[in-house]
């Protein structure tokens, strides 16, 4: 077993972890954080998101050794007092269907608008490409990431 510090939305964590533990399964099964989404586990369809210093990544293909000393953000800390802003936005404009990809989109987007706060629609639909809906739900999620932005969709 190694043993790994992080810190995961804002919360100190010490934990021993399986030298072939994915980052995925420590958030989901040891930390008990189920937003993130176990879904294809080849890096494909960007459930399973989550920040890593700001930077977002899927952790299906992180082994959980490797973020030792890292800021984890999954969408559970998104919300602080209440929905954030881009929460609130994707149910303004009804972004989530099932509701399956809803997580790692909104880390994802989290993420982008970090670094990109005033984008443009192609911009953000580059930005989330790794991110697949299989309700389709594309252009509602790309009005509620800009809603939340402040630029006309
Ligand atoms: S579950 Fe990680 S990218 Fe699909
Ligand atoms: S809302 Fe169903 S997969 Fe995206």
């Amino acid at each position: 077993m190694i043993p790994v510090e992080m810190t995961v939305n804002g919360r100190s964590v010490a934990l021993e972890v399986a030298p072939g533990s994915f980052l995925l399964e420590v958030i989901r099964d040891a930390l008990d954080l189920t937003g993130p989404k176990e879904c294809c586990l080849e890096g494909e369809c960007g459930a399973c998101t989550v920040m890593v210093d700001g930077i977002s990544i899927n952790s299906c293909l992180v082994l959980a050794a490797e973020v030792h000393g890292s800021a984890i953000t999954t969408v559970e800390g998104l919300a602080t007092e209440g929905l954030s802003a881009l929460q609130a936005a994707f149910l303004d404009h009804a972004a989530a269907q099932c509701g399956y990809c809803i997580p790692g989109q909104l880390v994802a987007a989290r993420a982008f608008l970090d670094v990109n706060s005033h984008p443009t629609r192609a911009e953000v639909r580059e930005a989330l490409a790794g991110n697949l809906c299989r309700c389709a739900g594309y252009e509602q999620i790309t009005d509620a990431v800009l809603d939340s932005a402040g630029v006309p969709s």
